[in-house]
């Protein structure tokens, strides 16, 4: 069948994630997507030195991509707000399939990205965007389809719980810590978004409107980070019983959709309080399968790009169908918005 023509726009950790994989496990994808998917173009400024990109026409301009007509699919891994907005907006323009790793864009801009989207007929993508490599988006949208979500609770940021992690197990600085993930490629641009809880919020928002077909919410989010958090009050809770987390929390109340981020007191024998490094978490309640855990990396190049290429692998098969038939990507659009968000 015809390759799948994907231009990788940004070749940092994420983006150069992407771009191994793609490489390394080309025959496995094609042969789950129905057809190879091939890397046409990469857009980025700065080589990657995880990357051979001998291959591959390299353009130094992320836009240089919409006027490139090969190509089927833009994948969005540039980052931030206003530079990704664009891109997005006109790949949706220009007819191009997105897939995008960036939450703060899909949490800030996601009711317009997908009424664009849906207008032109195009698919927006957007897995890697919760959770790193778990694939929590899809196991919400499809695997839980026929629940009514009660509530969505986690550990959704990974340099948040690498930092909470190993205060608790080597009594370690913050600042310094922050650093160390920073270096392995965890934290966002701007490290505050971790810490202060916003990227948190981003997917957050993002689980909401996926869980409970409500529009994306992220001003609505009550957001606190884990900066006032210090050793000492690690200490003390692990004397009580307890570990401390930083949580996501969206749920059902009988006013309405509750969104929250925040340190929480675990207990210690709970899956959550047990959840460490890197790692995310999280667990879904549905009314008829009761809850669920979902566990794994929550940040890095390869179980982000793992996610990444699941969205290419979806939009390879579904981009010959007519949009109506295909997978609604985000669907509270089309529902009836009977629970207002608190
Ligand atoms: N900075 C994010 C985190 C990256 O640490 O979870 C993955 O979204």
């Amino acid at each position: 069948m015809k390759p799948v023509k994907v231009a990788i726009c940004g070749l940092g950790t994420v983006g150069g994630g992407v771009f191994n994989v793609l490489l390394r496990n080309a025959s496995e994808i094609a042969r789950r997507a129905g057809r190879p998917i091939v890397v046409e173009q990469v857009a980025t400024r700065t080589a990657n030195p995880n990357c051979d990109t001998s291959s591959v026409y390299v353009s130094p301009e992320v836009m240089d991509v919409i006027e490139n007509p090969e190509i089927d699919v833009v994948v969005e891994l540039i980052g931030g707000y206003d530079a990704a907005y664009e891109l997005v907006m006109k790949a949706i323009a220009s007819g191009k399939h997105v897939v995008t790793a960036n939450k703060a864009l899909i949490a800030v801009y996601g009711n317009e990205i997908f009424h664009a989207a849906r207008e032109a007929g195009v698919i927006v993508a957007f897995e890697a965007s919760v959770a790193g490599g778990i694939p929590i988006i899809k196991s919400i949208r499809e695997g839980l389809t026929a629940n009514k979500i009660n509530w969505v609770a986690g550990i959704i940021n990974g340099t948040g719980n690498f930092i909470l992690t190993s205060m608790n197990d080597h009594g370690s600085d913050f600042a310094e810590v922050l650093a160390e993930a920073q270096e392995l490629g965890y934290a966002e641009a701007d490290p505050t978004f971790d810490v202060e809880g916003i990227d948190a919020a981003h997917k957050l928002a993002i689980l909401s409107a996926i869980a409970f077909g409500v529009p994306l919410s992220f001003d609505k989010v009550y957001t606190e980070g884990i900066t006032r958090i210090d050793v000492e009050d690690i200490r003390q809770a692990d004397a009580l019983g307890y570990a401390i987390k930083h949580l996501g929390i969206t749920r059902r109340t009988d006013k309405g959709l509750e969104l929250r981020v925040h340190p929480t007191l675990i207990p210690k024998e709970r899956l959550l309080a047990n959840v460490n490094g890197v790692m995310n978490a999280v667990m879904v309640s549905g009314d008829a399968v009761g809850p669920t855990l979902y566990y794994g990396a929550g940040a890095g190049a390869e179980p982000t790009a793992s996610a990444v290429i699941a969205d290419l692998v979806d939009v390879a098969r579904e981009m010959g169908a007519e949009p109506d038939s295909r997978v609604p990507y985000l669907a509270f659009a089309e529902q009836a918005d009977d629970m207002p968000v608190l």
